[in-house]
């Protein structure tokens, strides 16, 4: 369906099966258990570039070490860093600490607006979404690596869809939850999780997938014979 919508009837299909089998299956990662702004952009920073079990200790310490962003924007520069030391790119412990001392020097907390959050240091498009959906249950839609090829495969399998890509992110816009709610939060991690476990970059997993029946990659290979 290049360039079209994807049918309202298919849409909410999609995201019924894919909450369920989340709620279900979806692991139960640190990050998942809290709405705090702060903690999770912490957990946004650390795992742009870095797989989720490495990340889970360093978050634990971080948060415990610096529980809130004014804590952290009182942090000297070199303490930061340490407690990154082995999480490599550095670059984001620096984005990370200068984002808690703007948010601090302009008050009013860590925003919820995706149009906001995109102005602070080390945010873009994607961590904005994440931020929005993740922390305020807002239905704004997230888009990494793992999200655009799962919507590829779904619903254009011809596009080459990267992140960045314009095309993607109206996937992403016309097949999340209308609403704000934990039913947008659920939506948002889920399709995180299904490119991470089963919709993977080297293999599609499609016989233990939870949308196969409505995915375009999916129901042709059923088709075909191919598992
Ligand atoms: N990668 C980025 N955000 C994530 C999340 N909330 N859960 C798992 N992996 C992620």
């Amino acid at each position: 369906m290049p360039g079209k919508s994807i049918p309202a009837e298919l849409a909410s299909d999609f995201r019924r099966r894919l909450i369920r089998w989340f709620r279900r299956h979806g692991r139960d990662l640190p990050w998942r258990r809290t709405r705090d702004p702060y903690h999770v952009l912490v957990s946004e920073f650390m795992l742009q570039q870095t797989q989720v079990s490495r990340v889970e200790d360093y978050y634990a310490r971080f948060v415990a070490r610096w529980p809130t962003v004014d804590a952290l924007a009182g942090a000297d520069p070199a303490m930061v860093r340490e407690s990154w030391d082995g999480l490599g790119y550095y670059r984001r412990a620096a984005n990370l600490h200068r984002l808690a001392r703007a948010v601090v020097a302009r008050g009013g907390g860590i925003p919820s607006d995706p149009g906001e959050l995109v102005r602070l240091p080390g945010i873009g498009r994607y961590t904005a979404g994440a931020v929005a959906s993740f922390a305020f249950e807002r239905a704004t839609p997230a888009v990494d690596t793992n999200v655009a090829r799962v919507l590829r495969r779904a619903f254009q399998p011809r596009l080459q869809a990267s992140a960045g890509s314009r095309r993607v992110w109206e996937l992403a816009a016309a097949i999340i939850p209308r609403r704000r709610g934990a039913a947008a939060w659920a939506f948002n991690q889920a399709i995180m999780e299904l490119g991470a476990t089963i919709c993977t970059a080297r293999v599609a997993h499609c016989p233990a997938c939870p949308v196969r029946a409505v995915c375009t990659t999916g129901r042709r290979r059923a088709g075909s014979g191919r598992a």
